[in-house]
């Protein structure tokens, strides 16, 4: 009791300060675990992509209102993400690799290009352009790709 205590006195001098700066503050602002959090957003994220790769293997169940709702999620859970790797965090599970604060202006260029791509993907939904969403989506993928390549630790046995 008295450290989840200790947790929330310390959550709310967190919020405390960053308000007193004038930065923005929402309850992701302070994590307690950023690896569980940002584990769980990935893996929604990996979920809508899989939701919308089988309609680009099968186009003729393209159904842009999922893609809108699915690419959403991808674009929140990216921007969220952006504040999910506090420098050095890498608890055992985690494969964040060291390059993503040595070269962090590379990681958040890569995070912005494929938030960006998700939103385009998004909007190619709600229009129902199909055309549009397969190159939105490609473009997307890249981004998963390009990342994972660069700021990721192979998969550990
Ligand atoms: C700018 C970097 C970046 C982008 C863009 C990115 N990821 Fe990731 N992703 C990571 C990193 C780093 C990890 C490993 C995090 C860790 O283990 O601490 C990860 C982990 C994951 C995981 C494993 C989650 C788990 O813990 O089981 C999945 C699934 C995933 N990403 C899917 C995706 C998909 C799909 C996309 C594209 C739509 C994407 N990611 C875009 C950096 C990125």
């Amino acid at each position: 009791m008295l450290s989840r205590f200790q947790n929330l006195v310390t959550a709310k001098t967190g919020i405390a300060l960053a308000a007193a700066f004038g930065l923005a503050v929402s309850a992701t602002s302070v994590h307690a675990d950023a690896f569980a959090d940002r584990s769980a957003a990935m893996k929604e994220v990996g979920a809508a992509m899989e939701a919308m790769g089988k309609m680009m293997a099968d186009p003729s169940t393209f159904d842009g209102e999922t893609v809108e709702a699915k690419a959403g999620i991808i674009a929140t859970n990216l921007t969220k993400a952006k504040d999910l790797f506090p420098a050095g965090d890498v608890p055992e599970k985690s494969r964040a690799k060291e390059t993503i604060w040595s070269d962090n202006e590379g990681f958040m260029k890569i995070m912005d290009g494929a938030i960006a791509a998700a939103k385009a993907t998004a909007e190619a939904g709600g229009e129902f352009d199909q055309d549009g969403f397969a190159a939105s989506f490609s473009s997307l993928g890249k981004g998963c790709k390009g990342c994972h390549e660069g700021y990721r630790t192979p998969k550990k046995q």
